[in-house]
């Protein structure tokens, strides 16, 4: 590990000591997180096998819930894991745990939801017979100030990312491994996170969020394929048409990457989080202009979409 500077991950919070008591929402059960527990039984326990939404809330209002839910329950559908519940119905599970926890603004949600309870410990979805398990865990936070004003520093790896008929990386699953490998491997290169290629060697995304080149005025990410659908990423590709920002998804080489202007990441946990350095090279001057500017319509139209609750 790279010792002069500290090290980061892009979910780094401020430490919240309300956070050792929040209480976390079980099939329909609230209680202290210290009581929250799953059987060693569970299908996402023993096999990774269910999704998972990251959620913030602002202003008593969860952010793009809609677009949220709607790749959650496409996800359970590709993998056919009854959600068991409506929208609705999950919007009021979020709401009565926020409102258990008193919390109304800066609040990341991981919204889990596995197939359940097997009654053996094997692969066989169908040993899951007593519906799903749901989980919401909810905590007090903001992203460190260091990230958006130092950045995050990405190694490329020799992980790639898959072709979706493996796994296909829009399904958020539980089983994240391809990506923590990723993550282990850019860690032993003495970075913070990885940068990861597509298969035909374009540059694609990061283990947990995704990415963004800025070069001579034009925004450039990958074609979408091959990494996670993510609702950050398609609001900053909006934000840029909606304000006349030359956006494009295409085919890039770390070519283009290393000689960018500037470089981000974008995720619910961090918004977009600036990239310092990709295999030890800085990205630009350290002059982020776009990325600021970005950063500053995103929060606007987070302010735009939740100010009404
Ligand atoms: C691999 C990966 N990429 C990107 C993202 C960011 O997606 P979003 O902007 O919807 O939070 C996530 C978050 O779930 C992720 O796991």
């Amino acid at each position: 590990m790279n010792s002069e500077k500290e090290s980061h991950t892009t979910h780094d919070a401020e430490q919240d000591a309300r956070n050792k008591d929040v209480k976390i929402y079980i099939n329909g059960e609230i209680v202290h997180r210290d009581d929250a527990k799953v059987s060693v039984y569970d299908a996402g326990f023993m096999l990774g096998d269910g999704m998972w939404e990251g959620l913030r809330l602002y202003n008593g209002k969860w952010a793009f819930f809609e677009e949220h839910m709607d790749r959650f329950f496409n996800s359970c559908k590709t993998v056919s894991i009854d959600v068991g519940m409506t929208k609705d119905e999950m919007l009021d599970a979020l709401n009565r745990t926020a409102a258990a926890n008193g919390m109304t603004d800066d609040v990341h949600c991981r919204l889990m939801l596995t197939r359940g309870i097997k009654d053996k410990p094997f692969q066989h979805p169908s040993l899951s017979r007593s519906g799903p398990t749901l989980v919401l865990i909810m905590e007090h936070s903001k992203p460190v100030d260091s990230l958006s004003s130092k950045g995050i520093r990405l190694a490329t790896v020799p992980q790639v990312r898959g072709l979706p008929m493996s796994q296909d990386a829009k399904l958020n699953s539980h089983s994240k491994l391809n990506c923590i490998i990723a993550c282990l491997q850019a860690e032993e290169a003495g970075a913070d996170e990885a940068l990861m290629l597509d298969p035909h060697g374009f540059v694609n995304t990061t283990n947990a969020c995704n990415f963004f080149i800025v070069r001579r005025g034009e925004v450039w990410t990958s074609t979408g394929d091959y990494c996670m659908n993510g609702v950050t990423r398609q609001k900053v590709i909006d934000l840029c048409r909606e304000n006349g920002i030359p956006v494009f998804e295409k085919n890039y080489s770390l070519y283009e990457a290393y000689g960018a202007d500037e470089a981000f990441l974008t995720g619910t946990f961090g918004a977009q989080t600036p990239v310092a350095s990709i295999d030890g090279k800085p990205i630009g001057n350290g002059d982020r202009p776009m990325t600021r500017k970005l950063r500053q319509f995103y929060k606007d139209l987070i302010k735009r979409t939740t100010s009404d609750a």
